[in-house]
C-alpha cells in the first residue's frame, strides 16, 4: 500500500513537493538569484539571525490582522508579489492565483508580464482584489495606456517596478536553458512598442550601444506619470536607499516596496530586512511601506511589521504551493503563513498589527 501523500505543513514543505514537480528548467527559472545568489541568501538569513522577543500574560482579547492600506482595508498584511507567467507552474495559471488571492481576502498584485489578461481576472468570482504591476515601456503613451487598461479593468492600485531595467545576471537559469514555451507570453505587452534595439557596433558593448537602456525610465517618468494619474494609489517596487525613498516621497509616490526583487536582479544587494530601518526613517511614516523577499514564515512577517512595513509581499512560496495544488494549494499557502503571523503575535503578546514594533524583537 502507498503511504499517503505527505500533507504540506509550511512554506518550506510546499518548496520541496514543488522541486518534484516541476522540470529543471523551470525550477531554476522560478527559485534562481542573480549571480552567486549570495543577496537570496540574505534575504533569509536577515530573518534567521534577528530574534524575537517573548511578552507574556498582555491581554489577547479581541486580536486580529486588520490594517487599512492607504484607504484599502485589508483582512490581514500580505499581499501577493508580482511574478511573471504562472502558466509555466500550473496550467490554471494566474486565474488559480486570483482565487486563492479572492478566498483569502489577499490583494493580488498582476504582473506586467501576466500570461492572463487582468480584466479575465477581475471577472472571476470573489472578485479578486487586483493591483497592477507595471514597467516603463519604450514610450510613456504605451505605459500610460498599460496603466490605463488595468485601472479600466478595476486595479485599484499600480505599482512600479523601477530596480530591473535590465535583467540580472542569472546563471542558474542559464545554465538549465529555460526559454519559455510558445504558449506563454506577456499578453498585456501585446500591440505596444518592442525596447529599440540596434545592432551592436564592433567593440560595442551589448547591452550599453543597442539602445536597450534608451527606454530605462528615471525620475522625469516617475513625475510624468504621477501628473497623467493624480488620483492613482501609485507605488515604487525596488527600493532600497533612504536617498530613493526621499526622492519618491517628493515625487508624490503614493508608497514603497523595499524589495531587491527576491536577489533575483543585483547580486550582493542587502536584505531588504536590513535595508528597511533606513527607508522607514526617510519617510518618517508619511507613506506606507510594503516589503518582500524571502518571508517563508509567519515569524518573518513580524519582523518585517517591527521594522516599519505595514505589509509584505509573498513571492516564490505562492507559485510553488500552485505548482503543487492550484488555487486551492496556493489559498492554503497564504493561509498557513498568515496563522504562523497570528500565533507569532500572541507569543509576542501583540493582539493588533499596530502593537508591532522594534521592541517586538530581542535585540533592537
Ligand atoms: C518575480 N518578481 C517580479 N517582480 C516584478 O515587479 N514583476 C515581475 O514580473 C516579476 N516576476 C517575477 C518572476 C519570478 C519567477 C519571481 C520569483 C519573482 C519579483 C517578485 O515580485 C518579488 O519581488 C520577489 O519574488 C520576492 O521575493 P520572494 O518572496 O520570492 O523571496
Amino acid at each position: 500500500m502507498n503511504a499517503p501523500a505527505p500533507q504540506p505543513l509550511c512554506a518550506q514543505d510546499y518548496a520541496d513537493l514543488a522541486r518534484q514537480h516541476l522540470a529543471p528548467a523551470i525550477w531554476a527559472w522560478l527559485e534562481s538569484g542573480g549571480a552567486d545568489e549570495i543577496t537570496v541568501r540574505s534575504n533569509r538569513a536577515a530573518y534567521d539571525g534577528t530574534r524575537l522577543r517573548s511578552r507574556v500574560l498582555r491581554p489577547l482579547a479581541g486580536a486580529h490582522t486588520r490594517l487599512d492600506l492607504s484607504g484599502q482595508a485589508l483582512a490581514h498584511p500580505l499581499l501577493i508579489a508580482p511574478m511573471a507567467w504562472h502558466g509555466l507552474v500550473h496550467p490554471d495559471a494566474e486565474q488559480a492565483t486570483a482565487l486563492a488571492a479572492a478566498a483569502t481576502g489577499t490583494p493580488f498584485i498582476v504582473s506586467a508580464q501576466s500570461g492572463t489578461p487582468i480584466e479575465t481576472l477581475a471577472a472571476l468570482p470573489g472578485p479578486p482584489h487586483l493591483w497592477f504591476q507595471l514597467y516603463a515601456q519604450t514610450s510613456r503613451e504605451d505605459t500610460l495606456a498599460l496603466a490605463r487598461r488595468a485601472l479600466a479593468a478595476g486595479a485599484r492600485a499600480l505599482v512600479l517596478t523601477v530596480d530591473a531595467p535590465v535583467n540580472g545576471v542569472r546563471n542558474a537559469e542559464q545554465r538549465s536553458s529555460f526559454r519559455p514555451p510558445s504558449h506563454i507570453r506577456s499578453v498585456h505587452l501585446d500591440g505596444l512598442s518592442p525596447p529599440s534595439s540596434r545592432p551592436t557596433p564592433p567593440g560595442g558593448s551589448p547591452l550599453f550601444d543597442s539602445g536597450l537602456l534608451d527606454a530605462a525610465p528615471t525620475w522625469d517618468e516617475v513625475t510624468w506619470l504621477r501628473e497623467q494619474l493624480p488620483d492613482t494609489p501609485l507605488w515604487l517596487k525596488g527600493i532600497l536607499d533612504p536617498d530613493d525613498a526621499r526622492a519618491a516621497r517628493a515625487h508624490g509616490i503614493d508608497g514603497l516596496i523595499v524589495s531587491n526583487h527576491g536577489g533575483r536582479c543585483l547580486d550582493t544587494l542587502p536584505s531588504t530586512l536590513d535595508a528597511l530601518p533606513g527607508v522607514a526613517r526617510a519617510v518618517e511614516g508619511r507613506i506606507p511601506i510594503l516589503m518582500d523577499g524571502g518571508i517563508r514564515r509567519g515569524t518573518d512577517i513580524l519582523k518585517a511589521l517591527a521594522l516599519g512595513a505595514r505589509g509584505v509581499l509573498i513571492g516564490r512560496p505562492v507559485l510553488h504551493a500552485l505548482a503543487v495544488g492550484g488555487a486551492p494549494a496556493a489559498a492554503h499557502l497564504i493561509q498557513i503563513l498568515r496563522g504562523e503571523l497570528e500565533v507569532a503575535m500572541a507569543l509576542t503578546g501583540c493582539p493588533t498589527l499596530a502593537d508591532i514594533g522594534p521592541d517586538a524583537l530581542w535585540d533592537r
